[in-house]
Parts: C-alpha cells; sequence; structure tokens
C-alpha cells in the first residue's frame, strides 16, 4: 500500500518497546489485584489489545465509545456516549486506556462520568499525549510518548476513520490530509 506519511514520529520498535515498559510498570504497580481495562474506541483498540497481554495480572476488558461534538480536529469538550460499558465497575480497579490526549476535554468528561460509579481506583494510561495542546489538566498516571503539535495517524489513530492499521504513529503529507479532509467533508 502507498502510504502518503511526510514522517514517521514512534516506529514500530519504539512502540513495541515503550509498551513492553508500560506493562511492566503497570504489572508491578496492581500486584496482587485484578484490573479492568477500559478502552475508547476506535483509536485505542491495537494499544489496548498489545498493552493486555503484555499485563501479567488478571485482565478484564471493557470499551466505551464516545464522541466529540467539533472539527475533525478540535474537540469541543461536549461528548456524547455512543456505547457505554457492558461491565458494573463499582469496586474495580480501572485503567482507562486512550490512544491520545490532546485538549483533555474527553478524558475530562470520561474521568467525571467512571468516578461516579465509584471505581476502587481509577486511572489513565495514554499512548501519546500532545502537551502544547492542553486545555484541561488530566492526571494521567502512564503515558507512552510526548509528542508535538501534529495530527498523527497508524496504530489505531485515525483521520476520517483512515489509516488505523499502521503498524507506526506518522504524519501525513498536508496534500493527502486536505484532500480527506475535503472528501470527508460534513462526515467530519
Ligand atoms: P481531546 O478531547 O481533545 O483530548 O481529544 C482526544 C481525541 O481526539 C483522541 O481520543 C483522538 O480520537 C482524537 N485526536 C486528537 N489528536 C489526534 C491526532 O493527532 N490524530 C488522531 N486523532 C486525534
Ligand atoms: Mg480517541
Amino acid at each position: 500500500m502507498n502510504v502518503p506519511i511526510a514522517e514517521v514520529l514512534v516506529d514500530r520498535e519504539a512502540l513495541t518497546r515503550r509498551i513492553d515498559e508500560l506493562a511492566v510498570q503497570i504489572t508491578a504497580d496492581y500486584a496482587g489485584k485484578e484490573l479492568l481495562l477500559v478502552g475508547v474506541l476506535k483509536g485505542a483498540v491495537f494499544f489496548m489489545a498489545d498493552l493486555a497481554r503484555r499485563i501479567d495480572l488478571p485482565v478484564a476488558l471493557d470499551f466505551m465509545a464516545v464522541s466529540s461534538y467539533g472539527s475533525s480536529t478540535d474537540s469541543s469538550g461536549v461528548v456524547r456516549i455512543l456505547k457505554d460499558l457492558d461491565l458494573e465497575i463499582a469496586g474495580c480497579d480501572v485503567l482507562i486506556v486512550e490512544d491520545i490526549i490532546d485538549s483533555g476535554l474527553t478524558l475530562s468528561y470520561l474521568l467525571k462520568n467512571l468516578r461516579s460509579r465509584k471505581p476502587a481506583s481509577l486511572e489513565i494510561c495514554a499512548l501519546l499525549t500532545k502537551p502544547s495542546r492542553r486545555r484541561t489538566e488530566i492526571p494521567c498516571r502512564y503515558v507512552g510518548f510526548e509528542i508535538p503539535d501534529k495530527f498523527v495517524v497508524g496504530y489505531g489513530l485515525d483521520l476520517a476513520d483512515h489509516f488505523r492499521t499502521l503498524d507506526y504513529i506518522g504524519v501525513l503529507t498536508e496534500e493527502a490530509a486536505a484532500e480527506i479532509v475535503d472528501q470527508a467533508g460534513s462526515l467530519l
């Protein structure tokens, strides 16, 4: 497949290495406990699958799908739940698994929402973070990589649902990004 990538920010080897480190840390931090990973669809799917299999503890999985009102590249902070959890989380040790923290508005909403269900603990593990874009402070316990303010795709992250299956994190060429945004139009 001919992929219009201008720059690879995190390659496959770096992803594997960092996810191994995160899993070791999480395994130690939750020793003796059972962990419930809550993945945020769809971006976190590949990260969650790789991370979950490397954590050496009993792990349960659940997913939420949320949609943030706003444009393709800017979150408005108003979040709608498209798919809620299947499991009750009261009393559980819950770790939210997210692809990327940008403004932080989505996670701020999710934290508030999940906290109200009284889990025993609630933490965040994000593969990527763009600290310069933050509009609200998010207590994120585990972070894979800090990246600059660039729109990235791959390893679950998309632009209009394209490029999720790349096995690295990259930045699209400006022409390709513009063309996709143009084609997707009001769908975004
Ligand atoms: P926030 O509410 O602004 O933190 O938005 C977080 C969500 O926006 C992430 O879960 C992604 O779905 C999406 N997002 C933010 N930055 C990027 C990016 O660079 N590439 C792909 N999706 C992104
Ligand atoms: Mg997401």
